[in-house]
């Protein structure tokens, strides 16, 4: 079973307490380093995280687990134009990921980006997804983008409430769109706007490999800072 944010469990004397935030307040959340991906190093465990996402859930409609080549190749593909970030644990393991994708190729949506969040399931609920998305989001909008969506299969009640959480909002639901494990599901959007105020006109966007190479960027935004492993 899956947990809420806090859990209410009697104590020795029969009395309810509240046992800790299953959230991003957990010690194990607080203490991994969120990172950009590298995709010679983390492609393997990433595509490990993945593949359980595409065999048993309908949280990806990929119907085959793409391998660690497939993986390292949209990895970096994505990394010329966002980030891909990735949870790594104490012990160096990783342990979930995060990114952003274009929403769609045409030019005039280039200020807004697709989530994406995968977590290792023996640490779901633990607090990373929401640390990837609390370093993913002040990238994007060091980035000068402008609108975040993401797109969920209910009922995905953990997607949901990670997606909620990070003040996104549900405004559409495509219905019945995808067919995978034998059923029609429906796809409920999620959005954010990632500005106060939408500019007009808007600056131009800057693509990831552009903000790392601004030092005074790189400074303010701390998984920016952690060099790659292997680099
Ligand atoms: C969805 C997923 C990425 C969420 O990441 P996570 O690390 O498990 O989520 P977190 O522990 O960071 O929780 C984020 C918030 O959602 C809440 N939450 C998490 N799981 C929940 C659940 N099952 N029910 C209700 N709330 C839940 C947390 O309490 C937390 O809220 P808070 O920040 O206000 O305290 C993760 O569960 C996962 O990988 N699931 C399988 C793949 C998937 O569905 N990916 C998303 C595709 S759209």
């Amino acid at each position: 079973m899956r947990r809420s944010a806090t859990q209410r469990q009697p104590d020795r004397n029969g009395r309810l307490r509240i046992i800790g935030r299953m959230s991003s307040a957990t010690p194990a959340a607080r203490s991994l380093v969120i990172r950009l991906a590298d995709p010679t190093q983390d492609a393997e465990a990433v595509a490990a995280i993945y593949a359980p996402a595409v065999a048993d859930s309908v949280a990806s409609f990929e119907t085959v687990a793409p391998d660690a080549d497939e993986m390292a190749a949209r990895m970096r593909r994505i990394l010329t134009w966002t980030p891909w970030l990735v949870a790594e644990a104490s012990e160096g393991e990783a342990v979930g990921y995060a990114y952003a994708s274009r929403h769609v190729e045409r030019a005039g949506y280039r200020w807004a980006v697709n989530l994406s969040v995968y977590v290792a399931p023996a640490r779901q609920g633990q607090g990373v997804g929401r640390r990837l998305y609390d370093t993913l989001l002040p990238i994007l909008r060091a980035q000068g983008l402008l609108h975040a969506y993401a797109g969920i299969t209910p009922p995905n009640p953990g997607s949901i409430a990670l997606h909620e959480a990070i003040g996104m909002r549900r405004f559409a639901t495509y219905a019945q769109v995808g067919h995978k494990l034998g059923s029609w599901w429906d796809v409920a959007w999620f959005h954010l706007q990632l500005v106060d105020r939408l500019p007009d006109p808007p600056p131009e966007p800057v693509a990831l490999p552009a903000l790392l190479a601004d030092p005074e960027a790189c400074a303010r935004i701390p998984a920016l800072r952690v060099p790659p492993r292997g680099s």
